[in-house]
This record gives structure tokens, sequence and C-alpha cells, in this order.
């Protein structure tokens, strides 16, 4: 089986490419620990100024595979690797950029609160249908999108489910810039290079700072991190949850 995710380099910038192209990018847990191992790995590589993550033309991530959902509300619990995956996004000392074409969905959404930089492509679709699903914002979305996009569009993303398209996203500051599709990969190549060729302390400092919000630091991002899991395990192992995963499993059955 060709690998679901790639880590690659390009000069200094660490690429990451999601490639479960059958499955629009849905990710398991291999997907997240590989995802987790690569970004450690460029962390502690000196070689490495930039993350950057890509997915495939029309599909950035359908959020977490749904089967697997199934198998985490058999057991109650979240598994590690999801957990493990949202800590190491919520704590890379590196910048990182995003470049997304087509679905970004749930965690394809959610993690974009994290980012320094997204560009995004004008055939994007950005959902986060949690609470369709039976369950809850995560990935600290629901602290960072109301600080970020204000309560109101926040809700609308992520309580409501509203889709947005790229336009929308840039508007209220979920993302940088729209490109054209065929554009996209290399405006996020170009964007990743110009951040890795700056002086590397000056950008590592600058990032500290602009990141360290108060009410929205590490700390409480770690923390909400955790009491979103918490409530998310719960939300997994209801009868609500049960129900919308076994509609969308059997839906073409
Ligand atoms: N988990 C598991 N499988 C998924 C998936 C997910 N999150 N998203 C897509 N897939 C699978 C589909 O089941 C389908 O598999 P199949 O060909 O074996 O039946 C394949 O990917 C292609 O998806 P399909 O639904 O045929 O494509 P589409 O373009 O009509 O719709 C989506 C794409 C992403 C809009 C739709 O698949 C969807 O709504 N997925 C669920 C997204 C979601 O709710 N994610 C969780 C958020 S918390």
């Amino acid at each position: 089986m060709p690998p679901t995710v790639i880590a690659e380099r390009d000069g200094a910038v660490a690429v990451l490419r999601l490639a479960r192209a059958d499955k629009k990018n849905a990710l398991t847990s291999d997907m997240y620990a590989a995802i987790t191992s690569a970004w450690s790995a460029a962390e502690a590589d000196d070689a490495v100024a930039v993350h950057l993550w890509l997915g495939l033309p029309g599909a950035f991530c359908a959020g977490n595979d749904i089967e697997d959902f199934l198998e985490c509300a058999r057991t109650g619990r979240l598994g590690s690797e999801i957990l493990d995956f949202l800590h190491r996004l919520a704590t890379l000392e590196k910048p990182l950029v995003i470049g997304v074409d087509g679905l970004a969905i749930g965690v394809g959404t959610t993690a974009l609160l994290h980012a320094d930089l997204v560009v995004a492509s004008d055939a994007s679709l950005f959902r986060t249908p949690f609470t369709d699903l039976g369950l809850v914002p995560e990935a600290a979305s629901s602290l960072l999108g109301p600080r970020r996009l204000g309560h109101a569009v926040a809700f609308e993303l992520l309580a409501l489910g509203a889709p947005f398209d790229a336009e929308r996203a840039r508007a209220v500051g979920l993302i940088n810039r729209v490109v054209p599709a065929a554009d996209l990969e290399r405006t996020a190549r170009d964007t990743a290079r110009a951040l890795a060729a700056k002086p590397r302390a000056a950008l590592a400092a600058a990032r500290r700072l602009l990141r360290d919000v108060p009410g929205a630091g590490r700390a409480e991002i770690l923390a909400r991190i955790e009491e979103e899991a918490a409530e998310f395990a719960r939300r997994l192992a209801s009868p609500e949850a049960a129900a919308a995963f076994t509609a969308f499993v059997s839906r073409k059955k």
C-alpha cells in the first residue's frame, strides 16, 4: 500500500503531505501517529526552519476517519494517537504553513487555527460538522475559534456546522490568502520558503511573542485540548454519535 502520509524536504522546509486519496484524506490512527512522528523529527532537525502541511488536489483533509470513530465509540475512549497529534500540533516551535485545496472538514479545519499562515485555493470548502455527528469541537477550537473569529462566527462554524468557502474563510480571518487551485501548491511552497529564509532566531522570537497571547497561550491551549477530549470521549459513546456514524458508514451500502 502506498504511504498515506509523506514527509519530504524542500530546502529548509519540512513538507508533510496527506495522501489517502480514496478516502479524501480522512485521518486514521496510523496517519495521526505518522504526522506526529514526522513533525517531531522536523522539530529536532536543525536544517528545518518551517513546517508545510499539504493535502491532495481537491482534498486537504476530510477529518477523522469515521470508521475509526466507531471503534473509539466501542472502546469508549479517544485514541492516544489523536491526543498525541493534537499536543504536537499545539506545541510546534517552528512556524507552520498550511496549503488547502478542496475539502477541509473537522480537524482539517480546526487544525488551521494552529497554523501561522494558511493559503487556500478558491475551490476550498471548510466545515466542522461536530454537533451533527453528536460531537463537540476539538483541537482547542472552542478556545481559539471564538478568540480568532469572535463568538458569532465561531459558533456558526463550530456549533451550527455552517460550510465556509475560501473567500468567507479569508474574510473572517481563518486563512490568509485565496489563490486559484492551479497556483495553490506553488504559493504555499513559496510562502514557506520565504519564511524559512528569514533570520532564524528573530523569526522564532517573533513567533513566540505573537503566539503567547494571554488567555490563549500554550498552557491554556493544552488544558482546553484535554477538556474538549474528555467531553468528546463522552459524546463518542452517546447514542447520538452512534446513530450519526452508523448513518455515514451505511449510506452507500
Ligand atoms: N471517514 C471515513 N471515510 C470517509 C471520510 C471520513 N471522514 N470522508 C470521506 N470518506 C470516504 C467515503 O466513505 C468514501 O469511501 P468509499 O468510496 O469507500 O465509499 C470516500 O471517502 C469518498 O468520499 P465520498 O463521500 O464518496 O466523496 P464526496 O465528494 O461525495 O464527499 C465528503 C466527501 C468529505 C464531503 C463526505 O465523504 C463526508 O461528508 N465525509 C465525512 C466528513 C466528516 O464528517 N468528517 C468528520 C468530521 S469530525
